[in-house]
């Protein structure tokens, strides 16, 4: 019998023709972007894998209910904050992510957040649309260069590293602090300098949030960490949005205590608190760090290489260690 595997969003199917053909691939309906969290509990006894997006919770009752024919979670992301990875090792479901494909574009984003809020990219451009509302002269709307810059990164795994590789060819400065050190090779391939948390958040020009988001990263930066910044940094955070205190971000921005913020994520997921809206010195995304045409299908191609490979044999990005069920 073939193996059936539940999708819990609308995606292009092109990333997914290979997976279609061998499985028994169920998407929400068409119209539809997601099936709802009671959807797929409904549905997912009649399913060997489930397919989630980064934002749909796979808690213990979920898994459960998926419970005994349910033996994988395929991610599209390359975080796993959404899945109870204990309980999924516990009840013997294994749980795959998607590193490859994220990794440039995640980069991507964070280095263009750098550089809109440093050159002010998005204030002057909503400025300028309005009558009046800018002043159009040599000394006004001033920002700040990159090159000679020092940027901070938090987290050097591979996203963090794919913008230190961006910063050095701008010609900044770039210092990391990380759970482990990295390699001497990788070090020295983008001339990157390990230092202590505090040493980065008190010498960084500009500060990446790279690290995974765990129980150990909520608010890793809150007010004290804030407290701490040079007066004209600028904080970057394309990971996870509750790793920031969303609040004390807000009102260091709104009090110019740092200079600006570039956001692809947010604390209270899609409900970005108006207390960040208001401020002008914040270029905000919505969560797009992966974006783009090619990475969609490309994430689309990962996920299902991961569920065949699962079944079949080959490489398969798992994220936790479970017995292989019979
Ligand atoms: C996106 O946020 C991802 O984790 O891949």
């Amino acid at each position: 019998m073939k193996k059936r595997v539940l999708v819990t969003y609308n995606m292009f199917r092109t990333g997914y023709a290979e997976l279609i053909k061998k499985y028994d691939v169920t998407f929400p309906p068409e119209g539809r972007e997601t099936f709802t969290y009671d959807e797929v509990y409904e549905m997912l006894p009649e399913y060997d894998v489930l397919q989630s997006m980064f934002n749909f919770p796979v808690d213990r009752k979920l898994m459960e209910r998926g419970l005994p024919r349910l033996e994988l979670v395929s991610n599209y992301a390359v975080g796993f904050d959404n899945i109870d990875i204990p309980t999924a090792t516990e009840l013997g479901i294994a749980v795959t992510n998607t590193p490859g494909p994220v990794t440039e574009p995640t980069a991507d984003l964070a280095f263009g957040l750098m550089l809109a809020v440093a050159r002010r990219i998005t204030d002057v451009d909503r400025r300028l649309r309005i009558p009046g509302a800018l002043e159009w002269t040599l000394l006004a709307n001033l920002g700040y260069s990159l090159g000679g810059k020092t940027l901070g990164i938090l987290g050097m795994g591979r996203i963090g590293q794919a913008l230190a590789r961006r910063a050095k060819a701008s010609c900044m400065n770039v210092i990391y602090h990380n759970r482990h050190r990295v390699s001497p090779e990788i070090e020295q391939q983008y001339d990157a300098k390990y230092v202590e948390f505090e040493e980065l958040l008190k010498t960084s020009d500009f500060i990446s949030v790279n690290v995974p988001y765990s129980k150990d990263t909520w608010h890793l930066i809150s007010k004290e960490q804030i407290e701490l910044m040079k007066p004209t940094a600028i904080l970057v955070n394309t990971a996870r949005g509750p790793i920031v205190d969303e609040l004390a971000l807000a009102d260091a921005l709104n009090n110019k205590r740092i200079w600006g913020a570039g956001l692809d994520v947010f604390e209270f997921g899609d409900k970005v608190s108006p207390e960040i809206l208001a401020c002008d010195n914040a270029v905000i995304t919505p969560h797009v760090g992966t974006q783009t045409y090619d990475v969609r299908n490309e994430m689309a191609e990962f996920v299902s290489r991961n569920i065949i490979n699962f079944y079949e044999g080959g490489p398969v990005a798992f994220v936790n260690k479970v017995e292989k069920r019979k």
